[in-house]
């Protein structure tokens, strides 16, 4: 494939990092003022995380198209949707548009775009994709917590907690940083078993880190029983 004007077919995964599109990368949100067409995980084509961070970026005339897929765990948790993100990409690409696929964070940390990667890899391996990485909800996290992820030996744990609600303990015991992602349904697991443990007040809850309703909850007590996000994440040290 190749666009009307000779340039070799791109298709762009690009990472927006956490909520503040300060830390957007350069290269980031470079591409994304010279496509043409930029889908996104949410619900319309203005709505969703990714699509609301990059808006001071957008231009007058740039398409954003949201495909809707689910963040909920289950049969339809969104793996319906990436080869539907795909055949989007290929086409808009085929028809000469600089197109992109833009994911919260790192794309290919828990990210959509790691499906969507897949299923371009399978049916249109020839296509070229570049990936730009972007700043992990994670880094930002412990940014504004000020606590270091990991030092010299230390083991750092990413775990989505939504899937392991019943290995919390053990992984607790493992020592070293816990980064919990997914944890708004599971937090009075998680609570409880860090009470257990001891290390309750060595915690703490970000929802929406960078944005400007962030919330920042260093008590997990005062955490239960509201209605968090499902972009919140809970840090042990
Ligand atoms: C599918 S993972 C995506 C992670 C993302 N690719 C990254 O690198 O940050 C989604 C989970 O990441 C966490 N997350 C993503 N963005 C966040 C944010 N701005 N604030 C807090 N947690 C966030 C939440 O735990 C959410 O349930």
């Amino acid at each position: 494939m190749n666009r009307t004007d000779g340039e070799p077919t791109r298709i762009y995964l690009i990472g927006v990092g956490p909520g503040d599109p300060e830390l957007l990368t350069l290269r980031a949100a470079r591409l994304i003022e010279r496509c043409d067409v930029l889908l996104h995980a949410g619900p319309s084509d203005r709505s969703g995380f990714a699509v609301e961070v990059i808006g001071p970026l957008l231009r007058s005339g740039q398409r954003t198209q949201g495909m809707a897929l689910s963040m909920k765990r289950g049969p339809d948790d969104g793996s319906v949707g990436y080869d539907r993100v795909a055949r989007a990409l290929l086409e808009h690409a085929s028809e000469g548009r600089t197109v992109a696929f833009l994911t919260e964070g790192d794309p290919l940390l828990f990210g959509t775009s790691s499906y969507v990667l897949e299923h371009l890899q399978a049916i249109a391996p020839c296509v070229a994709v570049e990936v730009v990485p972007g700043v992990s909800a994670i880094s930002a996290a412990a940014a504004r917590l000020g606590w270091p992820l990991a030092q010299k030996a230390e083991v750092l744990t990413i775990c989505p907690a939504t899937y392991h609600a019943e290995q919390l303990g053990t992984l607790l015991e493992r020592g070293g940083s816990i980064c919990l992602l997914k944890a708004a349904g599971v937090l009075p697991t998680i609570v409880a078993e860090l009470r257990r443990r001891g290390r309750l007040d060595r915690a703490a809850l970000i929802e929406k880190v960078g944005r400007p309703d962030e919330r920042i909850f260093r008590n997990l007590e005062e955490a239960l029983g509201q209605d968090l996000s499902y972009f919140s994440l809970v840090l042990v040290r």
